[in-house]
């Protein structure tokens, strides 16, 4: 593996999740592994889980952490080959990845979609420029259009939990009062129909996901069929990949209550965070016994560990 920024450079993802299981057993064995080396964490929007996993994880195997809020503290990038700077960019991805990769030998990047360009956000331009111009490899720690860290912990939280070999997992579709990437939603897809489950993904119509994630992946459009018997509920919302980062309607019906989860197989509820109380989950669910929210953050330790010691033994 040379860099990590979608399921597509991992080689062997069920390999990549027993290593992440594997490490939440012994944290600090690698400790040699990253002594003398720097992790350097370059932020465009808020974290909170995706910031302190990850250095975590990179203190788990002894490196350092440099990080830079990139949205308040950096210089506003330029992506445009042959730009001529004269307005408000004041640096090129060129040298600002070249320069970083000087003081760094892994680079994390956290990005955040437009949702108003489809083309640009889908092309990925921050995460593949960083990845084109720097010298070490690249994380995404989200990226526009995909969130591979969120995905790897929660096919870990899922193959810790599940009750039998093929677990029935549904993806909803959950409603928010803001326009929201379709990341960890592409995400969970891409990664999951690799996972042994039965993966079902079920929203309102007009919430299709981007075909190049969603084709072939069964979608049932009544809800409350597409939970029964599920094993597990992860709740996300998204906006319209047509029209673009658009919220198509509210659908408050959408949120998952104590009644849509007595419809599953006694499923398990999971959500990325961070989520909006009783917008897309109400408490009993989030409170309950069920719920994997809080598990699924802890993974998010063992997923970066496993990624960045992948790369560092490389
Ligand atoms: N799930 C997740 O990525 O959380 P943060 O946005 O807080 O990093």
């Amino acid at each position: 593996m040379k860099q990590f920024i979608s399921l597509h450079d991992v080689p062997d993802p069920a390999a990549l999740v027993a290593k992440a299981r594997a490490l939440k057993y012994n944290p600090l064995a690698g400790q040699q592994l990253g002594k003398h080396k720097t992790l350097g964490l370059l932020f465009f929007n808020a974290s909170l889980r995706t910031r302190m996993s990850t250095q975590r994880a990179a203190q788990n195997l002894g490196m350092e952490v440099m990080v830079m809020n990139m949205d308040k503290e950096g210089w506003q990038l330029e992506f445009d080959t042959g730009a001529v700077m004269a307005a408000g960019s004041q640096e090129h991805i060129k040298e600002a990845a070249a320069v970083v990769s000087q003081y760094c030998d892994i680079i994390g990047i956290r990005a955040f979609p437009s949702l108003v360009n489809r083309a640009e956000d889908y092309a990925e331009k921050l995460l593949t420029g960083f990845a084109r111009y720097a010298t070490v490899p690249v994380i995404s720690l989200e990226s526009a259009t995909l969130h591979p860290l969120q995905s790897l912990a929660d096919w870990l939280t899922i193959a810790e939990h599940s009750p039998v070999p093929r677990p029935k997992v549904v993806l909803t579709w959950a409603p928010h009062v803001k326009a929201l990437p379709q990341s960890v939603a592409n995400s969970f897809v891409q990664w999951l129909r690799q996972a042994p489950v039965e993966l079902v993904v079920t929203h309102p119509g007009g919430y299709e996901l981007a075909p190049e994630f969603g084709e072939g992946v069964p979608v049932e459009y009544d809800q409350d069929k597409a939970l029964a018997g599920a094993d597990f509920v992860y709740a996300k919302n998204w906006s319209a990949y047509h029209p673009y980062g658009k919220i198509l309607g509210n659908f408050p019906d959408w949120m998952i209550t104590k009644e849509k989860m007595a419809l599953t197989n006694n499923g398990y509820f999971m959500h990325c965070l961070p989520v909006r109380r009783n917008v897309v989950v109400a408490d009993a669910v989030l409170d309950s016994d069920r719920s994997l929210v809080i598990a699924q953050a802890e993974n998010r330790i063992y997923a970066a560990q496993a990624v960045i010691a992948t790369l560092l033994e490389k």
